[in-house]
């Protein structure tokens, strides 16, 4: 109900608008009795993956929370886990305004934000401040000058600073909004990057004295060989976990209304059946060995048991969350509490 009111509100505001609004405000209330309008209760639903327990497979997926700022507050609406960022070593301010557009009858999104963010330090700083016991995973990126020969760099930097704080971390290589980036999906450049983050883990699972396990986050845009490769280097390199998908490139769906042609990946409903594919074929050539975090047009709790039974262990959830609000996590922990 006060989800409603609020989505009417925001709904007339530029959406970019509307989006800072939302963050300043759970910002702010995010640990006070206000938090009461959209604070909910959820029966417990544990789930595993990647040898964590998760309290619900309902997550918040990456880009909402990109610096860190409400995880509190998103905790208290009911998320299983909030996945912030994705953050790059050094603040950047992305592309160019306006790049946030909604498709509303299609319940879709489409973004060029380009990883804006206030770096990793700041993102750390509001980690350590955290007051709720919400689990938590680190999205990290490369800076838009980074070249992508040197983009591994960007990824150990930041791996390095949030690995004391992150539950999880979570490898950017599959947004289509940062020039060149998904170039890092494929042949030696993904071997290197899976190898040296492997490494890395090992090193800082020493110095921490706790073992921060890594999911690789991948397109949709890929095709049934590109996914095979990406599974054996993360069979090879032993990663812990893929999630699978971010936006499309694709327009299926929206074609022919406002706000399709514009650049930048599609999100929402559009992509429920794509990302599930993705999901089913991978899941198929991991072969159980590795878990998957299920992410893509989730509008409802029917989509998100599609996605575990495509061989997701959990969710997440982005613009389904914009377009159904608090209620569809509870729908979803509902719906795997009573499969
Ligand atoms: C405005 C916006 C910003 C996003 N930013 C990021 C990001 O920074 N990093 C990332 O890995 N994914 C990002 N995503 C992708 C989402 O995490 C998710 O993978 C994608 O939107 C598909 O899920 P959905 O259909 O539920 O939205 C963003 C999505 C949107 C709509």
């Amino acid at each position: 109900m006060f989800y409603k009111l609020a989505q009417k509100v925001m709904f007339q505001m530029d959406p970019e608008r509307a989006h800072n609004f939302a963050i300043s405000s759970l910002r702010t209330t995010g640990n006070s009795p206000l938090n009461c309008f959209y604070a909910q209760h959820l029966a417990p639903a544990p789930v595993e993956f990647m040898g964590l327990t998760f309290p619900n497979p309902v997550g918040l997926a990456a880009g909402m929370d990109k610096d860190g700022e409400c995880i509190d507050a998103f905790h208290a609406m009911g998320f299983g886990h909030i996945e912030v960022g994705t953050v790059t070593p050094r603040p950047q301010p992305g592309n160019d305004k306006p790049r946030l557009f909604r498709i509303k009858p299609a319940k879709a999104i489409i973004n060029r934000m380009g990883f804006n963010n206030l770096g990793v330090d700041n993102l750390v700083a509001n980690l350590k401040a955290k007051k709720s016991n919400a689990m938590v995973g680190v999205n990290i990126g490369k800076n838009k000058d980074t070249p992508v020969e040197q983009g591994k760099d960007d990824y150990l930097i930041c791996m390095d600073k949030v690995y004391a704080y992150a539950d999880y971390i979570a490898v950017n290589i599959s947004s289509p909004n940062t020039p060149g980036l998904r170039t890092m999906q494929y042949g030696e450049l993904l071997d290197d990057l899976l190898e040296s983050l492997k490494n890395k883990q090992t090193e800082l699972a020493e110095k921490h004295g706790k073992y921060v396990p890594i999911a690789l986050k991948i397109a949709p845009d890929l095709t049934e060989e590109e996914i095979e490769k990406i599974a054996e280097s993360l069979l090879k390199h032993k990663f812990d976990g893929a999630i699978a998908t971010n936006t499309t490139l694709t327009r299926d769906g929206v074609s022919g209304l406002a706000n399709s042609n514009e650049t930048g990946g599609l999100s929402g409903k559009p992509l429920n059946k794509l990302s599930t594919k993705v999901i089913k074929y991978l899941a198929q050539c991991l072969k159980g060995e590795i878990p998957i975090l299920g992410v893509g047009g989730i509008n409802s709790a029917e989509d998100a048991l599609d996605k575990l039974d495509a061989g997701a262990s959990m969710v997440q959830i982005y613009s389904g969350f914009i377009y159904q609000g608090p209620k569809l996590i509870k729908d979803i922990v509902d719906a795997y509490r009573s499969k």
